[in-house]
């Protein structure tokens, strides 16, 4: 990546923004709290109505730039907080009229493109991929953590086939060099023989890295429960994902406690599993053709929505199904 790219001529697209309000129209006059700013394209959509409120959240210190505009033209209609959206229920003001919390998950264009959060396997020189709030940095894990650790990231987050050569030549090279983006990529396209035409030879090494780094499956897990825990009855919890593992997970929380399961044989009138949602449409919500056209990235994306509809909620089987994604992501503590 060219270290000379002027990111205010660039442009972030955001995804699926009809079909986000089409969803939450019906909900209008009241607040909503966007989990992940970004640019702030959904907000200001939303604070085009004169009704509505934003409380919006955002790792990035990066995104403090667009709050002045904001906060000039909203005024009290708009409220930000550098959080993680994990900690969505410690939100520092009163909460009033809540409809809805918008996740848009990964990563905005402007992240990407900045060299400095060395986020695209096109970077140059240290790993970083921090996105804001984070314990640990690429270039700490990759040169510092065990082999059978590296390998557990890059098969989970990664779903990278060739991830036990890969860490074993990462463990080689850096016991002569401290390993940056260049070498990494250079590593990869030695383990990986045969070029894949359609997506990059490091593309999933670095996902699974980023997923890593900053912690994605837990913020996620953790900020759809607590989400699930400020919102009133009636409520929406709205999320576009980018990939398989969040789709899953998403899919599966809301898809497993919108239905009534009896799943004990012995008690057969034993309802194990309350509703917590209600599902409007089953299936996720894809990008059309026209918006895949304009905005390539967006292929990728899938919006899922789930109507509040009880009081509590027990996680435990939710927690339980993707404990083995924690427990990849806790092998950070060891840093
Ligand atoms: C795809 S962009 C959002 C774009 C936004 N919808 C817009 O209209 O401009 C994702 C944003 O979420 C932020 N983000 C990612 N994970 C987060 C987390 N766990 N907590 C808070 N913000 C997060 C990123 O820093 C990034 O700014």
């Amino acid at each position: 990546m060219s270290a000379t790219i002027n990111l205010e001529k660039e442009k972030h697209f955001p995804v699926l923004l009809d079909e986000l309000v089409s969803i939450i129209s019906p909900h209008y006059g009241g607040t909503f709290v966007d989990c992940t700013f970004g640019q702030g394209c959904y907000s200001k959509k939303i604070l085009d109505h004169q009704d509505n409120k934003i409380i919006a959240l955002d790792r990035d210190t990066d995104t403090l730039k667009n709050i002045n505009w904001f906060k000039e033209k909203y005024k009290e209609r708009f409220y930000f907080e550098n959080k993680k959206f994990s900690d969505i229920d410690k939100i520092e003001i009163n909460v009033e009229n809540l409809k809805a919390a918008i996740f848009d998950l990964g990563y905005s264009f402007n992240q990407i493109k900045d060299p400095k959060k060395g986020l695209s396997f096109n970077s140059i020189g240290k790993l970083n991929m921090k996105m804001g709030l984070n314990d640990v940095s690429a270039d700490e894990v990759v040169n510092n953590l065990d082999q059978k650790s590296l390998e557990k990231i890059f098969k989970f987050f990664g779903e990278e086939r060739k991830y036990k050569l890969i860490s074993k030549k990462i463990v080689e090279l850096r016991k002569n060099k401290n390993i940056n983006t260049e070498d990494l990529v250079k590593i990869i396209n030695s383990a990986k023989k045969y070029k894949n035409y359609k997506i990059h030879n490091a593309t999933k090494v670095f996902q699974a890295l980023r997923i890593f780094v900053n912690q994605e499956i837990s913020e996620l897990i953790y900020g759809l429960i607590n989400s699930f825990k400020i919102l009133p009855i009636g409520g929406v919890i709205i999320v576009v994902t980018f990939h398989s593992i969040e789709d899953r997970i998403v899919k599966f929380l809301f898809k497993n406690y919108s239905e009534n399961k009896n799943t004990s044989r012995y008690i057969p009138n034993k309802l194990e599993n309350k509703k917590l949602f209600k599902l409007i449409e089953k299936k996720p919500i894809l990008p059309s053709l026209k918006e895949k056209k304009i905005n390539p990235p967006s292929r990728s994306a899938k919006l899922r929505y789930a109507i509040k509809i009880a009081d509590k909620g027990d996680f435990t089987e939710f927690l339980k199904k993707f404990d083995y994604l924690i427990d990849v992501e806790n092998l950070a503590k060891q840093l």
